[in-house]
């Protein structure tokens, strides 16, 4: 029997997928569907200081998906600011969640003054959430749009939280748009922060190219997608060697593999957003599902015989091995001759033979792009020995 439980923050968890602040967590009753779609905990959608910010324009959502030729990338992009609830409603909607769930809830709060953060969060933990994420790095926020100082930020909330928290945990959620995202984590865990989300989204805009304006409201809006698992995976193997408190990772996360790689990088939970968006509640358990699958797979009984493990495997620019030791090679059978392979091919290696393709190994690098982009997978690498 595999354990997929998990302690985050001392937070217990039946399983390491959380879904993610949004518009998809923020009511009691949203939360309670968070739960019966699979998730081992939610985090309430963002409580605002600013009033200004808890009315989202209409409408707020756009799938923006862009082709470079054949290869497919789709962004959600978005602006959807604060929870539309004031403090009091808020906190009586952490008090429903957790009346009717068995799930850790936590809740999430961004406020703007000192006073603020402290009454903000003496409420949250009155309404029994579970935990607090304090985000000040919402991608168009006023922080982050303001290009302020966001570990100093941090810092500063993290400490006025703290004296209305009690015990609870509070959690940082890090924009990815910072110099040294490892770098500001170390100096939030030196804080006292009790663990960090890496990441919230990036900040972006589309233009409309009709009236050369941009759309939806007109302003800048949160963009992520399936292609951002990367950049977090990046940054959560360079920190978790470096802090000991514990990491929720956030960012492209689409499938129980991928929540595989992030606890490989150091995770101790994974968090979801737009997939819940665009898939629905269920979707969370499936994702569980394949993180189950991998784990049988692989003979691992609980997450920590592997959270972390590539991380010492990660080579340096020293030792990264440079000679040629590959050649490609098509597999005629296979080939539509489609010559996807020869467009590619910088070094003039792909030849068109009759009805087929073929690639000289003499003059072939090596560089796999031809494999990459084979649409019926009839390249093969085979080593040079
Ligand atoms: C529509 C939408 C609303 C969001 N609202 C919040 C929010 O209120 N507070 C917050 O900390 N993050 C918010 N986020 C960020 C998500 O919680 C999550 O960190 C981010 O979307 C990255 O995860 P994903 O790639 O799985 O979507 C929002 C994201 C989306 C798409
Ligand atoms: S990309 Fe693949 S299918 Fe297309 S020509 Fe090359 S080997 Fe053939
Ligand atoms: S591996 Fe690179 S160099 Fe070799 S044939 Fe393919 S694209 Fe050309």
């Amino acid at each position: 029997m595999l354990d997929l439980t998990v302690d985050f923050c001392g937070i217990h968890l039946a399983n390491p997928l959380v879904v993610a602040p949004a518009g998809i967590t923020e009511t009691a009753d949203r939360i309670k569907r968070c739960e019966d779609g699979g998730a081992g905990a939610a985090v309430m959608k963002s409580y605002f200081e600013d009033e200004l910010l808890r009315r989202s324009p209409t409408p707020r959502f756009k799938l923006i998906r862009r082709y470079l030729g054949p290869y497919p990338a789709t962004t959600l992009y978005s602006f959807e600011q604060a929870s539309s609830y004031g403090l009091a409603e808020y906190a009586d909607q952490i008090r429903l969640a957790k009346e009717s769930c068995t799930m850790p809830v936590l809740g999430s709060i961004a406020c703007v003054t000192l006073e603020h953060w402290e009454q903000a969060a003496a409420i949250c933990q009155q309404a029994g959430a579970d935990g607090l994420e304090l985000s000040v790095s919402c991608p168009h926020g006023p922080q982050v749009m303001g290009q302020m100082d966001m570990a100093q930020l941090m810092i500063e909330a993290l400490n006025a939280a703290r004296q209305g928290a009690g015990q609870i945990p509070l959690i940082l959620k890090v924009s990815p748009q910072l110099d040294n995202p490892t770098a500001t984590v170390r100096a939030l865990a030196e804080a006292g922060a009790d663990g960090v989300v890496m990441f919230n989204r990036f900040t972006g805009l589309e233009i409309d190219l009709k009236v050369e304006q941009p759309i939806m409201h007109g302003g800048y809006a949160g963009h992520g997608g399936p292609w951002a698992l990367h950049y977090v995976l990046r940054w959560i193997a360079s920190t978790y060697p470096t802090v000991d408190i514990p990491i929720a990772a956030s960012g492209g996360v689409s499938t129980g593999e991928d929540v595989a790689k992030l606890l490989l990088s150091g995770a101790t939970v994974v968090q979801t957003c737009s997939a819940v968006v665009l898939r629905g509640y269920n979707y969370v358990g499936r994702m569980v599902a394949q993180l189950h699958e991998f784990m049988e797979q692989k003979g691992y009984q609980t997450l920590a015989e592997f959270r972390g493990k590539v991380c010492a495997r990660i080579r340096t620019n020293e030792q990264i091995q440079r000679a040629q030791d590959c050649v490609a090679q098509i597999d005629a059978a296979h080939c539509t001759a489609c010559a996807a392979c020869q467009t590619v091919c910088i070094y003039n290696a792909v030849t068109r033979q009759e009805d087929t393709y073929r690639i000289s190994p003499a003059a072939c690098q090596g560089c796999g792009l031809c494999a990459a982009v084979c649409p019926t997978e009839a390249i093969q690498m085979i080593p040079l020995s």
